[in-house]
C-alpha cells in the first residue's frame, strides 16, 4: 500500500487543523506509522501566518511544537496529493466538495467520522473564545488522529 497522505482542513489554517496536523503527527510517531501529513484552510485569511497563539501553547503543553508551520489555502491539486482530507466542520467538508475535481481519489470526509459515537459532529471553531477552548479541540483532535492511526495501521 502506498504511504497515507492526510490532508486536515479547518477554514483558517491556524487553530484546528495545525492542531489536527499536530497530533496526528505524534499519535503516527508512536505508532512507528510512515504517513504524509500536511494541513490548509479553506480561506485566505491567514496564509504565511503562524498558528494562533493560543494553538501554539496548546500544542506547547503536549510537548509539541508548532510554531514553525505556516497558514496555506487548499488547493485543487491536494485532492491528488492526499488520500485522506479530513475537514474540520460540515461548512468546511462542503467547500471542499465544491472545489474538488471530478474523479479525484481522496477520502474526503469530517475528521470526528473517525471517532466512534463522534461522526456526524464538527470540531468547534476556538477562534472566538477563550484558551481554554483550545484544549478541548485538543482531546477532539487527538481522539481524531488515534483513531486514523488505528485504521491506517490495519
Ligand atoms: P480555524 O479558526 O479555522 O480553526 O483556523 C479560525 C481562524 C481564523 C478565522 C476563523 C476561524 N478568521 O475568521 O480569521
Amino acid at each position: 500500500m502506498p504511504e497515507p497522505a492526510v490532508l486536515f482542513v479547518c477554514l483558517g489554517n491556524i487553530c484546528r487543523s495545525p492542531l489536527a496536523e499536530a497530533a496526528f503527527r505524534a499519535e503516527a510517531a508512536r505508532a512507528g506509522l510512515k504517513a504524509q501529513a500536511d494541513s490548509a484552510g479553506t480561506a485566505n485569511y491567514h496564509i504565511g501566518e503562524p498558528p494562533d497563539p493560543r494553538a501554539i501553547r496548546t500544542a506547547a503543553r503536549f510537548g509539541i511544537d508548532i510554531s514553525g508551520y505556516r497558514g496555506r489555502q487548499v488547493q485543487r491539486a491536494d485532492f491528488e496529493r492526499f488520500s485522506h482530507i479530513l475537514a474540520a466542520d460540515h461548512t468546511n467538508l462542503a467547500n471542499l466538495e465544491r472545489i474538488a475535481p471530478a474523479g479525484h481519489g481522496a477520502r474526503l470526509s469530517l475528521l470526528l467520522d473517525l471517532v466512534p459515537d463522534c461522526a456526524g459532529q464538527a470540531v468547534a471553531d476556538p477562534w472566538y473564545g477563550d484558551e481554554e477552548g483550545f484544549l478541548v479541540t485538543w482531546n477532539e483532535v487527538s481522539a481524531a488522529a488515534r483513531a486514523l492511526v488505528t485504521e491506517l495501521q490495519e
